[in-house]
């Protein structure tokens, strides 16, 4: 391809986004975030979506590493003031507070962040923002999330070996912070995309 029509061929790409987004996006909604717990399908999903509507895809984890500079397991390993889960916890609010204040974003939450009051707060109080539930049976959760490490070949769920405790904790927490809920067991990651658009233009 020569450079003219590779130039041609990316407006055409930005063209199509923009018609696309323009057709799709949710009326009243600046920003739509994800919750839901550890291999509910946050990223996968939310990836997806943002695609979808020509939104960028945020994701909480990935931004407390990129500020932090440490891994999400390392943070939680650390031991002293700069490490822990409650070390884990004021980085993953201070990074919320700065995803919402962006537009046009999907963001995909952290399974433990409805725990925090702090955040439950600044979900309630950001307005134009739409928080939707990812459903699954525990079982499904836990299936997903030993793909995700054997695909990896690391354990990157600090918090895995608690899940029975943590999920039956949290679960109405999530119930509590969304407006929408997806179940997501019988869902392609295409599929559940798709019925989040569904429900949101329920909504408007
Ligand atoms: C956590 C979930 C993880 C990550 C951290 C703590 C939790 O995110 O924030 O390991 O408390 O459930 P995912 O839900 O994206 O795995």
């Amino acid at each position: 391809m020569t450079a003219t029509l590779e130039l041609e061929a990316e407006i055409e790409e930005i063209v199509r986004k923009q018609t696309a987004a323009a057709g799709s996006a949710p009326k009243g909604i600046d920003r739509i975030v994800l919750t839901g717990f550890m291999g509910s399908g946050k990223t996968s999903v939310g990836s997806v979506l943002a695609e979808r509507l020509g939104w960028r895809f945020l994701d909480l984890d990935a931004e407390i590493e990129r500020r932090d500079g440490r891994s999400v397991p390392q943070i939680f390993a650390a031991s002293g003031e700069r490490g822990g889960e409650a070390h884990f916890r004021k980085l993953e609010t201070a990074a919320l507070a700065t995803l919402l204040g962006q537009r046009s974003v999907v963001v995909a939450l952290g399974g433990g962040a409805p725990e925090e009051l702090g955040n439950r707060l600044l979900l309630e109080q950001t307005p134009r923002t739409a928080v939707v539930y990812l459903e699954a049976p525990l079982e499904t959760l836990l299936e997903r999330c030993e793909q995700d490490d054997t695909r990896t070949g690391t354990a990157v769920r600090p918090l895995l070996a608690e899940a029975e405790q943590r999920f039956a904790a949290r679960r109405h927490l999530y119930e509590r912070i969304s407006a929408h809920r997806i179940e997501t067991a019988a869902r392609s990651i295409e599929a559940a995309a798709d019925a989040i658009l569904e429900s949101l233009s329920r909504a408007s």
